[in-house]
């Protein structure tokens, strides 16, 4: 039987969790792909500190010593940020090595040039852990929705905001109590700005986007928000009313036009996403043959991201044709001088936005309000105290007077 041999970059909780994986099921890995799978070496940060690496594996912080190796097929990336990381899986590809990896930040910046790489070297570069962990995101839109038209995706992203929200919104604790709690879980980034501040949902968008649409738009055009600042009084008003605030990346397809955007929404119940609690993500995909499909699953931690990685390697080895398939659909900026609807919260709202609904807080004493106004304008409103907070309605075109009581 031939042997795979198997290079790891990181060690961290998603690096190690995948040593450990291969380790225990070598057999299993056997049976699948017909070969033996060998790690080979495992490039550290730190050669001090003390791990559990079987002995005759190489353990380098040198990227030059782990690439000397001779004959290596396939590399697992699981380390942080764009460098030196893209130098590293670029030489690889040139190579003609295989590269599995769950670095969305890398993938979002360099993933084109990477799968141009990839191509001269007739390598392959897998990246299903990059998005939504453990949920197989990628792989039903490379593989299983190619004749589908997919004309809209919402999707829960960043597990560490919505264990956020959820925490905020069961347990009445503050952002900080839930943010610390979702570290103590190994979810957030190492910088958990990029998770609270919306830069990990962006970076998957544009993965998604990129394999749905072939390119990716101009980021300066794509409306970023993350959920710092919102307040257990934004969650108990906007409860109230019969919505919940979920952090929401979203692609939608009209006319050949695409719209991209990361924000917190309010989400009716009903929507796809209105029950995706604690550190699971969900896709809800409109496809046109197939409908409304909805992955869900845990989007962050090691068992979930190493699943990925896992499922990505033996994939390696059980298809030799990965083509992506593209929507031909020119990309949108956003409008912030459209009147849209939107639910805001405040104390009570200035006589220059038109209310449509108000729902009267129950515990603060914020109401939301169903208003028809410019992002423009809630934006200035937002920034003279005016109102608390603001939220585009999920699920585009719904009846909403239909699916929430009026409780003034
Ligand atoms: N920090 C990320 C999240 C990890 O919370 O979703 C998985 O990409």
């Amino acid at each position: 039987m031939t042997t795979i041999k198997v290079a790891l970059l990181g060690f961290g909780t998603v690096g190690s969790s995948v040593y450990q994986t291969i380790q225990s099921r070598r057999s299993k890995f056997e049976r699948l792909i017909g070969k033996k799978v060998e790690i080979v070496g495992v490039l550290i940060q730190d050669e001090t500190k003390q791990r559990n690496i079987a002995d005759g594996i190489l353990v380098t912080s040198s990227f030059e010593e782990l690439l000397a190796i001779p004959e290596i097929d396939v590399i697992i990336e699981a380390i942080n940020g764009i460098e030196p990381g893209a130098g590293y899986l670029s030489r690889a590809l040139e190579k003609g090595i295989h590269v599995v990896t769950a670095n969305k930040e890398l993938l979002a910046h360099e993933g084109q040039s990477l799968r141009e790489t990839a191509a001269k070297g007739h390598a392959q570069l897998k990246f299903e852990a990059a998005v939504a962990g453990g949920v197989p995101i990628i792989g039903t839109l490379q593989q299983l929705l190619q004749v589908n038209e997919v004309s809209n995706v919402e999707a829960i992203l960043n597990g560490t905001s919505n264990y956020i929200l959820t925490e905020i919104a069961e347990n009445q604790v503050g952002f900080q109590a839930a943010l610390h709690s979702a570290q103590k879980h190994g979810y957030a980034e190492a910088d958990p700005g990029n998770d609270v501040d919306g830069w990990d949902a962006f970076y998957k968008l544009m993965i998604l986007c990129e394999l749905l649409l072939g390119k990716q738009p101009d980021w300066t055009q794509v409306s970023r928000r993350g959920i710092r600042g919102i307040t257990l009084a934004d969650i108990q008003v906007v409860e109230t009313a019969g919505w919940r605030i979920k952090h929401i990346a979203s692609l939608q397809v009209k006319e050949e036009k695409a719209q991209l955007r990361v924000e917190p929404m309010a989400v009716p119940e009903g929507h796809p996403l209105y029950e995706v609690s604690g550190v699971d993500n969900a896709v809800s995909i409109q496809g046109d043959l197939a409908g409304n499909l909805k992955l869900q699953g845990p989007g962050a931690g090691a068992l979930p991201t190493a699943s990925a990685i896992l499922e990505d390697f033996v994939q390696l080895y059980k298809e030799s044709d990965n083509r992506n398939r593209s929507i031909d659909a020119s990309i949108l900026a956003e409008d912030s001088n459209r009147l849209q609807d939107w639910l805001a919260t405040a104390p009570s709202i200035p006589k220059t936005a038109a209310v449509k609904q108000r729902w009267k807080g129950k515990q603060a004493d914020n109401n939301a309000y169903l208003v028809s106004a410019t992002e423009g304008e809630l934006e200035k409103l937002l920034q003279a105290g005016k109102i608390c907070n603001f939220f585009r309605l999920a699920g585009a075109g719904r009846e909403i007077a239909d699916t929430v009581p009026i409780l003034i």
